[in-house]
């Protein structure tokens, strides 16, 4: 049976850290934001907006736009690493705030948890869920996933400059009008790791930002290399000598912590596949040297970050490398459309991924192209430390769904944060009550309990 996503939807909190702004309060030069990573804007959450009230915002515009009912929806599974309980799932607060709109009771047989692992676990959800209905158990029903996260970290840290928040959702059915997931060539790889992690209690992550950088890549590239070999043994995909099964992806998606990650892992991915390739002499010689090799080529993820001569070495070659006129070639028709949501809205953790998907759908329909039967490659990525990799047909309904996507209508109205706005707002001083912004149908957070025993529970509201 089919599966795949028939619709996506998304809710972006409206306020927003201009990179600008950042930059000068950081003494850092804003190119490096703006240029170095990719990043112009990042969305910060409202003093009543927490990871759960974004997913609920999304579900419900989703569920609007193609008049669903509750009955039409037999899960909802949310994939988050903002959790802010340790036992209570996030499905259940959004069904919550759904049922304040449906009625109550309205969603009570559809089932669904809380997925975690850091930034990849939706895609977790997403084949669960599309094997769900490969299996026949969905009799007709869809499926909701959500990815829904807010990427904070601690002031001052590397990390702070790569934050955001924000919620995808995906609808899953047996008729996708959009994507149609390819069958038997989902592949993982999983190492247990800690480039980036977020003990109990702790609000913002522990990061190792280099070694992450690396580690995505790696694992990756793990991933993509079990995917490969799935795609031949299944016959999805007939592989001609001399081409590598990038060649076959029309679209690739990434994880996208920051706009230029993508780029980064884009080079390192096609860099790997065609070195085994004729065409690679071409491109040496237009670089004019050899590859650098590090020191010690079988070392540690620290041994080679640590061997700077290579570091330096390598970070030119990559360089020249982007700079080709056949990587570029490469960058600009299956990546680039992908970056630009990211760019304005900042890292979604578990989302970034899928507003990637989104932005470019969007910017490659807005450019012409007929994008029925083309082929979408995802590199999703989470540290701790796992890599999916996987791929999905553009169906010939998608039309009906691309046409109206219209990301700076679907934010909505944005306001720019002032610096020291962006401070109480990061160190948690504001009550729900001094949010910024003034909602209209929309879901937002009124209380935090802090008596003992009721202890974190939390009120939220559909605003008139
Ligand atoms: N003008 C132009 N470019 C500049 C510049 C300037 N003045 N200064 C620096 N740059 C460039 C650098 O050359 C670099 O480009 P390359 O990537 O092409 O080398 C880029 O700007 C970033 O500079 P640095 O690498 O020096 O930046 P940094 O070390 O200070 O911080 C970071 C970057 C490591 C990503 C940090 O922001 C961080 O730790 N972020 C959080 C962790 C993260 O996002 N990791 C990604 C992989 S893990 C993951 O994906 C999970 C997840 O969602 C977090």
């Amino acid at each position: 049976m089919a599966a795949g996503i028939d619709d996506v939807a998304i809710y972006i909190p409206r306020l927003y850290l201009d990179a600008a702004d950042f930059a000068n309060a950081r003494g850092l030069d804003p190119v490096k934001l703006q240029k170095g990573l990719g990043v112009s804007q990042m969305a910060i959450v409202d003093a009543n907006q927490d990871p759960a009230c974004l997913a609920a915002n999304a579900c419900l515009r989703i569920m609007e736009k193609n008049n669903l009912s509750p009955d039409d929806i037999g899960r909802l599974y949310i994939s988050t690493e903002s959790a802010f309980d340790e036992s209570k799932a996030m499905n259940s607060y959004v069904i919550g705030m759904l049922e304040q709109v449906y009625g109550q009771g309205s969603f009570e047989h559809c089932g669904g948890v809380e997925t975690k692992f850091a930034c990849v676990s939706g895609s977790y959800a997403l084949y669960d869920n599309t094997n769900w209905i490969r299996a026949g158990e969905a009799e007709g029903k869809s499926a909701l996933v959500v990815v829904s996260d807010i990427a904070k970290y601690d002031m001052g840290s590397s990390g702070e400059m790569t934050q955001g928040a924000g919620s995808v959702v995906m609808l899953l059915n047996d008729k996708p009008r959009l994507l149609e997931f390819d069958p038997k060539v989902t592949s993982t790889s999983i190492k247990d790791e800690y480039d980036f992690y977020r003990p109990f209690g702790k609000e913002t992550p522990i990061v190792h930002g280099q070694y992450s950088n690396l580690l995505y890549m790696i694992q990756v590239r793990k991933a993509l290399e079990a995917y490969k070999k799935r795609v031949v043994a299944t016959n999805l995909i007939e592989m001609k000598e001399g081409e590598t099964i990038l060649d076959h992806m029309d679209y690739i998606n990434m994880h996208l912590p920051y706009s230029n990650m993508g780029k980064k892992a884009l080079a390192y991915l096609v860099r790997h596949e065609w070195r085994q390739l004729p065409r690679w002499k071409n491109i040496l010689e237009q670089i004019g040297t050899e590859e650098p090799i590090p020191k010690d080529p079988r070392g540690t993820i620290e041994s080679v970050l640590g061997d700077e001569e290579f570091m330096a070495k390598d970070h030119e070659f990559t360089k020249m490398f982007t700079k080709t006129q056949e990587y570029q070639d490469v960058y600009e028709s299956k990546l680039s459309s992908s970056l630009i949501a990211s760019s304005m809205i900042g890292n979604l953790y578990t989302a970034s991924l899928y507003l990637g998907f989104r932005s470019s759908l969007e910017f490659e329909y807005q450019k012409g192209v007929d994008l029925e039967g083309k082929r979408i490659g995802f590199g999703s990525y989470g540290s701790g430390s796992s890599a999916m990799v996987f791929s999905g047909v553009v169906q010939p309904e998608y039309e009906d769904i691309v046409k109206s996507m219209n990301l700076e209508a679907e934010i909505g109205p944005r306001r720019r944060l002032t610096w020291s706005e962006y401070e109480d707002l990061h160190e948690n001083k504001l009550t729900p009550e001094e949010s910024k912004m003034h909602t209209k149908k929309e879901f937002v957070l009124v209380d935090v309990k802090t008596e003992t025993e009721s202890r974190g529970e939390r009120r939220y509201v559909f605003t008139n």
